[in-house]
């Protein structure tokens, strides 16, 4: 599978803009880093774990899922940037292992929670106060179909963050439209991600079939996927792009689906 687009890049489109994006490292976050910051954007980004950056990133190491890593990284945007003019929230996932509701402690409900909804919260409420002294910013959150689209066997908390997350963000959007700060939510459905292609090679050796059987498997348990294929990372990063654009200047407060069709109903 490949990209099936090309077009031509705007190297000053985020020139002297100061970003953050959450998650950066690895999957649509690393999409999104790379994307910003080849139009000309100065990029922080964060993660757990270093690694070696491959673009021209700055970079805070923390954990995003604690009140701590959250102060730190916004000290860190603070000490590298000096200011914020865009918030890509790109952090989340899900942990939780399989066995429906009743496997799903106290912790787990407590781990999806901070990661997927609290890590965006206590990072606007440290950061978009600079935003509202200037009078302008955007923000993306990065939810996810399954905020509308909850699968039951090991994500039901995932969902259910992701759901406040997109009620959060819409929220926000009405206190802050009237500053000049936009904010926008992108759900995503499956993206073909690093992890996710090793989650289809693990299923094809579990079941003895081949990559092209396991992909369709997990796109069956979706309910199909009418393009026939998940997102590629970097067509996220395209929304996302756009979004936090002035060429997005009347978008505000609205929720993009990115899913290749999967949702059934409109
Ligand atoms: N992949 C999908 O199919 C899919 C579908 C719908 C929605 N989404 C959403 O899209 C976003 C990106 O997902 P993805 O699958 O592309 O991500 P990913 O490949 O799993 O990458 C996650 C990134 O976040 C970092 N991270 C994870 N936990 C963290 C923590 N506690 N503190 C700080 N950083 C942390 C990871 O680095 P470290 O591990 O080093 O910390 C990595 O940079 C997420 O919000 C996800 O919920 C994804």
């Amino acid at each position: 599978m490949t990209i099936p687009w090309k077009f031509t890049l705007d190297h000053q489109e985020f020139a002297g803009k100061r970003v953050l994006v959450t998650g950066g490292t690895k999957g649509a976050g690393e999409a999104i880093v790379r994307r910003l910051s080849a139009a000309g954007a100065t990029v922080v980004t964060t993660a757990r774990s270093a690694t070696e950056a491959s673009s021209p990133t700055l970079f805070v190491q923390a954990d995003l899922s604690t009140l701590a890593g959250t102060e730190t990284v916004a000290a860190g945007v603070m000490e590298q940037l000096g200011g914020i003019d865009i918030i890509v929230h790109s952090v989340g996932g899900s942990k939780s292992p399989g066995g429906g509701f009743a496997g799903l402690t106290d912790q787990l409900w407590q781990d999806e929670l901070s990661l997927n909804l609290l890590a965006a919260v206590r990072l606007d409420r440290m950061l978009v106060p600079l935003m509202v002294e200037q009078g302008s910013g955007a923000i993306v959150h990065i939810s996810s179909i399954q905020r509308r689209l909850p699968l039951h066997e090991s994500t039901i908390a995932y969902a259910a963050a992701k759901a406040a997350l997109s009620t959060y963000s819409k929220a926000l959007s009405k206190e802050l439209g009237p500053i000049g700060i936009r904010v926008n939510t992108v759900a995503p459905g499956w993206i073909h991600t690093t992890a996710s292609e090793a989650m289809v090679k693990r299923l094809a050796a579990h079941s003895g079939s081949d990559e092209e059987t396991a992909r369709q498997g997990i796109m069956d348990a979706l309910g199909g996927i009418p393009i026939g294929r998940p997102a590629w990372p970097q067509e996220v990063a395209e929304l996302v792009a756009f979004l936090v654009s002035d060429r997005a200047s009347a978008i505000h407060g609205a929720e993009y689906v990115i899913d290749g069709g999967t949702i059934p109903t409109v």
